[in-house]
């Protein structure tokens, strides 16, 4: 063979690698784009944070979307601006000392820097647990809080954090801090903390172990910080299946217990004071019938007392007409209505158990 077809059969040896390198990079590069189950909520978690980001530069807190990182913007759409929170301390019944102290400790030194920031000992605590059992008021809290602080809200999606793979997860916990440093003052909702971040234990995945490793470096970061205004906010019902080095980084404890029964009249007062009723409503022997029930339980015996009025309002048309059904008025609610809800409300927690577990909740 000689030697110019050497160098022919060499350029072809070379074009053959090439092209199926070439192709086996194109047919990779398409297979991880489409085999890749988060590419699209990345799009649309994309779409959500400009939209969201943009709110907030309006305001005047301007954020270039451009410099945020993949993560940081999938962060980003779980972001609510303060104003966009409808929940106000007025929807809340029953919590007075609660929020009196949430005002005093956290609220006024973010809203009023410039009198507390000549001492570390008057900054307000970086971490918040608000813990009791479900329906009692822990989500509307953090919700009124940021609205009166006027702080960005990020209602943390846990498993956004959790379900990612591997790697993944850090980097998402660390664009948390990066994001929510961006945006401050700010505070970062973590519902159902202990889902997440539960007392560690030999058999935690590696890569959760490391990812709450450095959820806590970060957070330590934030403390150290005197002039960050980020605060984080955890919600449980299960406060000792938490870290305890969680626990130590969430100094204000806030329990949201079951009503009691002035609270629960409170409670009812605020459900009913917009719905058409009845002038001889007693709110107290409601309150006092209502003995275990949590807020969402008033919440969700109130909607059948109301939807009682609807029913007898139909049947009472058909029996008279027919099937024909007339939408001149509907009574009001009556106080048979509600007791009756109660009882309801009261068989079904008792069925499935709740009642009672309610009252033995983990909490103190
Ligand atoms: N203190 C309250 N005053 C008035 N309504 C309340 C109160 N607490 C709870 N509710 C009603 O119950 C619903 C549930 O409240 P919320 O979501 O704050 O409970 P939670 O304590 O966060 O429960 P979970 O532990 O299940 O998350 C609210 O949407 C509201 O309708
Ligand atoms: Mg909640």
């Amino acid at each position: 063979m000689d030697l110019s077809s050497r160098k022919v059969e060499i350029f072809g040896i070379i074009l053959r690698l090439s092209l199926v390198s070439a192709v086996s990079f194109l047919g990779v590069k398409w297979l991880m784009k489409h085999l890749d189950p988060t590419a699209k909520n990345k799009q649309n978690a994309k779409e959500i944070a400009e939209k969201r980001l943009k709110r907030i530069a309006k305001n005047g807190k301007s954020v270039a979307i451009d410099k945020l990182n993949e993560y940081e913007l999938m962060i980003a759409a779980q972001l609510i601006h303060p104003d966009d929170i409808s929940i106000t301390w007025k929807d809340i019944a029953g919590l007075d000392d609660v929020i009196t102290e949430l005002r005093e400790e956290i609220i006024l030194p973010i809203m009023r820097r410039d009198l507390f920031e000549h001492s570390i000992l008057s900054l307000p605590p970086k971490g918040i647990l608000l813990y009791g059992p479900p329906g009692c008021g822990k989500t509307l809290i953090a919700k009124a809080t940021a609205k009166e602080a006027g702080m960005n809200f990020i209602n943390l999606d846990v498993s956004c954090l959790t379900d990612k793979w591997y790697g993944e997860s850090q980097k998402l916990a660390a664009a948390l801090f990066t994001l929510a440093d961006k945006i401050q003052p700010c505070i970062i909702f973590i519902d159902e903390i202990d889902s997440f971040l539960r007392d560690r234990s030999t058999n935690d995945h590696e890569a959760t172990a490391m990812m709450k490793a450095q959820f806590m470096s970060w957070w330590d970061g934030l403390i150290t910080d005197p002039k960050s205004s980020i605060i984080i906010m955890g919600a449980t019902n299960r406060p000792r299946d938490l870290d305890r080095a969680i626990l130590r980084r969430m100094p204000a404890a806030f329990n949201i217990g079951l009503p009691r029964t002035p609270q629960r009249e409170q409670v009812l007062k605020l459900i009913l004071s917009k719905e058409p009723k009845e002038e001889n409503i007693d709110f107290h022997q409601l309150a006092v019938q209502t003995d275990g029930f949590s807020c969402s339980d008033l919440m969700e015996m109130c909607r059948s007392a109301a939807v009682y009025r609807v029913k007898d309002f139909l049947n009472l048309e058909k029996t008279k007409k027919g099937d024909e059904v007339f939408y001149d008025t509907l009574r009001p609610i009556a106080m048979g209505d509600l007791l009756y809800a109660a009882e309801k409300v009261r068989s079904a927690k008792m069925l499935c158990g709740s009642f009672h577990l309610q009252t033995s909740l983990d909490v103190e």
